[in-house]
């Protein structure tokens, strides 16, 4: 039987895809990146799942996009193909949040595909970067935005121009991370944090990522409008009801809708 590129688990109620390539250090190509986006819409998908986590090898989250395949491209195929925007964009349709747990390398669309999730968590053992500027070319899967956004302009452009690596200490300094932990430590936490999430009200979730994701993409009026609809609409549900109840009567709150 051939082996999955993405390996897939689940805990809980918490969805595990694991890149699996190990031997190219999970270099993305189109077989991983469709399987991906496929096994995160179902997840997306599943009653039985409340979050997601995206994970690679203990030596690569992913060293990027596959470079022996992008070797051969030109401009016109690149184009007419769409590539990259066809199969890595998925992930943002995602609604339910996802975490990517992040141990060792993670470089070009690898860097990039970590920051397309919800949360970093990193193993101590992290490198993040954007090489691409070595092989002649520039971020393609949304670094050159969200790297300035996650570590400030002068991070970035540091990481864009001259290549160079940063370590999980710095890229949790910089905000790019939301926690470091010793390497062998960052799935269980990962889907430790996933778990939480997943207990919560569904509702409440999706709108609080949905309202978080407004921050990069609206002026501050529209995604403070977008908030105070989301907020106000969450009193609408029975789940408020019940987690405000749960809080005065000093018990933990079961969410119904889940
Ligand atoms: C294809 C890759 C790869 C990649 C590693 N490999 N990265 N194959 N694409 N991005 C393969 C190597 O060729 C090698 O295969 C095997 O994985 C192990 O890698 P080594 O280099 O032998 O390991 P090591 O010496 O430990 O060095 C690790 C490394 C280095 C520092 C991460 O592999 C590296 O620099 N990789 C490229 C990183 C990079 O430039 N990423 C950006 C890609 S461009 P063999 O067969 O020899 O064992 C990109 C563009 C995104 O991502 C744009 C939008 C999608």
């Amino acid at each position: 039987m051939i082996e999955s590129v993405v390996l897939r688990e689940v805990r809980g109620r918490v969805g595990i895809l694991t890149l699996n390539r190990p031997k190219a250090l999970n270099a993305l190509n189109d077989d991983v990146m469709d399987a991906l986006g496929v096994a995160l819409l179902e997840f997306d998908a599943d009653n039985d799942i409340g979050a997601i986590v995206i994970t690679g090898s203990e030596k690569a989250f992913a060293a990027g996009a596959d470079i022996t395949v992008m070797k051969d491209l030109n401009y016109v195929e690149a184009l007419r193909s769409d590539f990259i925007t066809r199969n890595w964009e998925t992930i943002r349709r995602v609604r339910k949040p996802v975490i990517a747990a992040v141990s060792g390398y993670a470089l070009g669309g690898g860097c990039e595909l970590a920051m397309m999730c919800d949360i970093i968590i990193a193993g101590d053992n992290a490198r993040f970067g954007q090489p691409e500027i070595k092989l002649g070319i520039m971020p393609g899967a949304g670094g050159s935005q969200r790297l300035p956004r996650a570590v400030g302009k002068s991070k970035a452009m540091d990481l864009v121009l001259t290549a160079r690596m940063m370590d999980a200490a710095e890229a949790e300094r910089a905000g790019l991370v939301s926690r470091v932990v010793p390497a062998e430590r960052v799935l269980d936490e990962a889907i430790e944090a996933a778990t939480v999430i997943a207990s919560m009200s569904l509702p409440a979730v999706m709108l609080a990522k949905e309202a978080v994701n407004r921050a990069y993409e609206t002026p501050l009026a529209e995604g403070l409008l977008f908030e105070r609809r989301a907020f106000h609409a969450l009193f609408s549900t029975e789940d408020q009801k019940e987690g405000m109840v749960a809080f005065v009567e000093k018990r933990p709150a079961t969410f119904v809708h889940r």
